[in-house]
C-alpha cells in the first residue's frame, strides 16, 4: 500500500513537472511577430537567416535553449554587448522564450 501511493506520487509529480515544462515553452508565433516589430530582423535578417553572419550573427535554427540563455545574460549584463543588452533589456522572459520558440524553429 505504502509502494502504491509513492508510485502514484511519483507519477503525479512527473506528470506536473511535464505540465510546466510545456507551458514553459516559447509561443513561435508570437516570437516571429516581436521578432519583426522589435526590429531584430534589421541586423539578423529574415527569419534569423543574417546576411552578414560575421557582423550580426545568423540566429536561425540555434538551440531554443542557447537562444533563451544568450537572450537572458545580454538582459542581465552577464554576456555584454553595447547592441544586443538594450535590445534584450526590453523583453520579459516570456518574449524571451517566445522568440528562442521562434528562431529554432527556423
Ligand atoms: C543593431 C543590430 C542588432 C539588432 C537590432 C539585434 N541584434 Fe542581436 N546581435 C547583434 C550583434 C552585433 C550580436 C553579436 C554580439 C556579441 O558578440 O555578443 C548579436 C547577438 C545576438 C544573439 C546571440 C547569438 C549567438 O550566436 O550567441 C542573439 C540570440 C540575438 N542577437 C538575438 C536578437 C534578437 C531576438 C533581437 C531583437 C529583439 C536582436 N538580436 C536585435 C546585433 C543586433
Amino acid at each position: 500500500m505504502k509502494k502504491l501511493s509513492f508510485i502514484s506520487v511519483l507519477a503525479a509529480t512527473l506528470l506536473l513537472v511535464g505540465i510546466s515544462t510545456a507551458q514553459a515553452a516559447g509561443d513561435a508565433a508570437a516570437g516571429e511577430s516581436l521578432y519583426s516589430s522589435m526590429g531584430c530582423m534589421g541586423c539578423h535578417g529574415a527569419a534569423g537567416n543574417s546576411a552578414m553572419p560575421d557582423m550580426f550573427p545568423k540566429l536561425a535554427g540555434l538551440d531554443e535553449a542557447y537562444i533563451d540563455e544568450q537572450l537572458k545574460a545580454y538582459k542581465s549584463g552577464e554576456r555584454q554587448n553595447a547592441t544586443m543588452q538594450p535590445m534584450a533589456s526590453g523583453l520579459s522572459d516570456a518574449d524571451i522564450a517566445n522568440l528562442a520558440a521562434y528562431l529554432s524553429a527556423q
